[in-house]
């Protein structure tokens, strides 16, 4: 499925760049153009960059942001 029509990327193109590293919206753009035109896609490349970096390492995602347990 095409994300950024401007730029012709892909679901599969956000994925590859999660997995050589890619991890916020502003990666992407630098990378693959994403948003970097209309804008249009801004909102469903975040939900795709989210999956793919859930998919990659759902754990850490719940983990972040948690508190440290006291002892
Ligand atoms: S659709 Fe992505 S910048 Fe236009």
């Amino acid at each position: 499925m095409y994300v950024c029509i401007c730029n012709a990327v892909t679901e599969r193109d956000i994925g590859s760049a999660v997995a050589e590293g890619c991890g916020s919206l502003r990666e992407l753009r630098e990378q693959l153009g994403v948003g970097a035109c209309c804008g249009r896609c801004t909102g469903c490349a975040r939900d795709v960059l989210k999956n793919s970096l859930h998919a990659r390492a759902p754990h850490q995602l719940s983990v972040s942001g948690s508190q440290p347990m006291a002892a």
